[in-house]
């Protein structure tokens, strides 16, 4: 599978009134999927996008919708996450009982499935689901919220799933707090998929989205040197 550095830009950091030209630039300046964080001010203490969003969006992305579910429940809108155009649902292992059932109802959608585990989750919990899964997303801030720090303990995480995983074609992506400084420790601890939102957006706009673009290349060549160096 393909490892190669992965840029997700979460359009939480975009401008709410604009996501159409928003996901357009980010795309043209070097995102190489789009992050969509859907949250139910109950999981989490923030409201975002039901599936009308997402089915609007869908028409502007161009390379992948990545949605990652921060609700409970969620295996009633799962169809309706899928129906609306994601290409992957990532759902919390602390979202319910069932998350077993959760990842066998995505993959049932034929979409890919993720599992997300937040800061306070061991990695072991999901050692059962290994099999089932395209994606772990290792959260590096508790969900909720943009413009978080990075806690540093998903890094020895990130290490330990990388080795769980093994042969396995699992990406490993991070989510939060994610900049120059903070994506080499983590791809050099075995992720690929880096989640970041106001690393991408800051100082840019649709009007100035080469910013954008400088801020996708400098994290993509930080990252890229901890694999090489
Ligand atoms: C947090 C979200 C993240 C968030 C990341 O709950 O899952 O995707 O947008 O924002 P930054 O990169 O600013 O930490
Ligand atoms: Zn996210």
């Amino acid at each position: 599978m393909d490892r190669s550095i992965k840029i997700a830009p979460s359009i939480l950091s975009a401008d709410f009134a604009n996501f159409g030209a928003e996901i357009r630039a980010i795309e043209a300046q070097g995102a190489d999927w789009v992050h969509v964080d859907v949250m139910d001010g109950h999981f989490v203490p923030n409201l975002t996008f039901g599936p009308p969003a997402i089915a609007a969006f869908r028409p502007h992305v161009k390379t992948f919708m990545d949605v990652h579910l921060m609700i409970a429940p969620v295996d009633p809108y799962i169809e309706a996450y899928a129906a609306a155009g994601a290409d992957m649902i990532t759902a919390h292992l602390e979202a319910g009982p069932h998350i077993h059932r959760t990842i066998q109802a995505i993959k049932a959608q034929g979409v890919k499935a993720g599992v997300s585990l937040n800061p306070g989750t061991p990695a072991e919990a999901i050692e059962y689901l290994l099999d089932m899964v395209d994606m772990v997303l290792v959260m590096t801030v508790n969900p909720g919220f943009g413009g978080q720090k990075f806690i540093h303990s998903g890094v020895e995480k990130t290490r330990k799933i990388r080795q769980m995983i093994g042969d396995r074609p699992i990406h490993i992506q991070i989510d939060g707090g994610v900049t120059p400084e903070t994506a080499p420790l983590v791809v050099e601890a075995g992720a690929d998929v880096l989640v970041a939102g106001s690393a991408v957006f800051k100082g840019g706009s649709v009007k100035n989205p080469q910013v954008y673009g400088e801020n996708i290349r400098a994290i993509r060549a930080a990252a890229e040197a901890a694999r090489t160096g």
